[in-house]
């Protein structure tokens, strides 16, 4: 009998561990040969812990799951999927389940995310198997070819970043993954890395054999201890398995893969202060040019992507580029790992063709909000994204769209407030945000966001509330036009959004008309 019991850090902080433990020790009583497999999260986090038993017909979940409902779940017949409160039946047809596109997260909370065997068992490596029947320029015409676009927010093309990767010439390579998911609300990064780490590991391959990168560097913020111990086994197992190394799958090509940890800080994920921390040195921006697809790690020239980019690459080399390009909308190809958290009833990984609105998700995903009350407010893309009222809900998540709205996709957060949020509060925690995190090294965003903090509690006492927003829309066309990278550059995004869509929360003194 053979029980799946998630290890994702949701699901431990919801008591995975117990349950697991409990669910041990019951069987043990009862004389049952019990296996219990510790996978990822299938992304429907309301029902975590969820605990899945394989019986002849195929999975059946049970969530949330206690220790206290162990012993009641047993005597049901758990395992052998019956009937309890707790039963969900099938998982894959659990409606928010069954009306995604999970091209890239397929495997996420199904497989044992450190076994090599499982995940080929899964249909892992078909990906690499296809890239290596192929020279490095048809496997970057079919990223190219797929629309892929940075996940990391950019959304800047990959096949032309990988290309640029591929024709420069070097001593040696570098392919860099940026899993330092430091957007509030986001979780995707660390929910496949936990989940499906050879997925990344397989794309991270498929991209150093496609620019001729021979070493790869996974850098992972310090707060994902568990991706951090699941990446690490993944890696050691491939290793031993042949498909990391110096001939990958028996193809005399070579690919080795480390795991770097930053050290806290948000512009760590700002690829040119990444690099500068992967070198061992503080995390501060780099000017741009040159680029680090020619100029990236130790001078060298270096792929960076997101997790997100990278683990949507085996399901395109494994179906071609076409079957990917066949979701989506416009210029925004393929699907998103749209993450849904804040305030909602149904948060979790939403995996789904870009196109879809921000209503339908909030809505029919997400159930509505977990207060009940009204959503007033909806943050997209970040703690750099924009404040989206009622009347910009029908957006389709789309680059494009986002863009026209003066909002961003970015890595495809999205955090909910109902009726009761201080929109005043939230530009003044946007200043905050970045005076906290920013790198210091150009003086709009450096000194710029410190006196919009100051200037925004001016707003918020009341005090000349017209002349001091006329000075943080000031403040922020310098920071938007003078910013060395997009946390200066961005952190106006949400400050003007919230005072253009929610002037009341600014007018709080009375001195100023609307
Ligand atoms: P960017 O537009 O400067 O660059 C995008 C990427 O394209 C970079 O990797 C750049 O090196 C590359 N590139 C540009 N021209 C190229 C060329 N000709 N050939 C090859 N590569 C080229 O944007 P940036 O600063 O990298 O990212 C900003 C975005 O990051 C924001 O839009 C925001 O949404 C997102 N963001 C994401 C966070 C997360 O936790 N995932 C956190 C903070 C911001
Ligand atoms: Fe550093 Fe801010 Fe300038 Fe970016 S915008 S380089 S974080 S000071």
């Amino acid at each position: 009998i053979t029980l799946y019991v998630p290890r994702d850090a949701v699901a431990l902080g919801l008591g995975a561990n117990r349950v697991a433990r409990a669910l041990f020790a019951g069987a043990e009583r009862r004389g049952l040969d019990v296996t219990i497999v510790r996978t990822g999260s299938r992304g429907l986090l309301w029902l975590e812990p969820m605990v899945e038993v394989g019986t002849p017909e195929g999975r059946v979940a049970y969530g949330p799951v206690t220790p206290a409902d162990v012993d009641a779940l047993l005597d049901a017949d758990l395992v052998t999927g019956g009937e309890h409160l707790l039963r969900l039946g099938d998982p894959e047809k659990i409606p928010y389940l069954a009306r995604q596109h999970r091209l890239t997260f397929q495997r996420c909370g199904v497989v044992d995310p450190v076994s090599v065997a499982d995940y080929r068992a899964h249909g892992g490596y078909k990906g690499l198997e296809a890239a290596l029947k192929l020279d490095a320029a048809g496997i970057v015409a079919a990223v190219r070819e797929s629309g892929l676009r940075g996940r990391g927010g950019a959304g800047f093309p990959a096949g032309i970043k990988w290309n640029t990767v591929m024709l420069a010439e070097a001593p040696q390579k570098y392919v860099v993954c940026n899993a330092d998911e430091g957007d509030s609300g986001t979780f995707a990064d660390r929910m496949m890395m936990e989940g499906d780490p050879f997925n990344l590991i397989e794309g991270m391959t498929i991209a150093g054999i496609a620019t001729g990168a021979t070493r790869g560097y996974i850098y992972l913020r310090s707060e994902y201890p568990q991706a951090f111990a699941t990446l690490k086994e993944a890696i050691a197992n491939g290793i031993k398995a042949g498909v990391l190394g110096d001939n990958v799958l028996g193809s005399g090509k070579a690919f080795h893969l480390e795991v770097r940890l930053g050290a806290g800080a948000y512009i760590c994920g700002e690829e040119t202060s990444l690099l500068e921390s992967l070198e061992g040195r503080r995390g501060i921006v780099r000017a741009k040019p040159p680029i680090p697809a020619l100029k990236g790690f130790l001078g060298q020239p270096t792929l960076v992507n997101n997790v997100m980019t990278f683990t949507a690459v085996p399901y395109i080399l494994e179906n071609g580029a076409k079957a990917y390009a066949e979701y989506g909308m416009g210029r925004s190809l393929g699907t998103l790992a749209i993450q849904l958290a804040g305030n909602i009833k149904h948060g979790g990984l939403i995996e789904y063709a870009f196109g879809i609105t921000l209503r339908e998700i909030i809505e029919d995903f997400g159930g509505g909000t977990q207060s009940g009350r009204p959503v007033r407010a909806v943050q997209v893309g970040g703690p750099l994204g924009a404040y989206f009222p009622d009347h910009l809900l029908d957006t389709p998540l789309d680059y494009e769209a986002m863009a026209a709205q003066k909002g961003l996709v970015g890595h495809g957060g999205i955090v909910v407030f109902d009726d009761t949020v201080d929109m005043a509060k939230q530009a003044r925690f946007a200043f905050e945000f970045c005076a906290v995190e920013s790198c210091g090294k150009c003086t709009p965003c450096r000194i710029g966001a410190t006196r919009g903090v100051e200037t925004m509690d001016k707003v918020i006492a009341g005090t000349d509330a017209e002349a001091n927003l006329a000075v943080i829309a000031d403040l922020c066309d310098v920071m938007t036009d003078g910013s060395l990278c997009a946390m200066g550059g961005l952190t106006p995004m949400p400050v003007m959004s919230a005072i253009t869509h929610f002037p009341e929360d600014f007018t709080r003194g009375g001195q100023m008309s609307v």
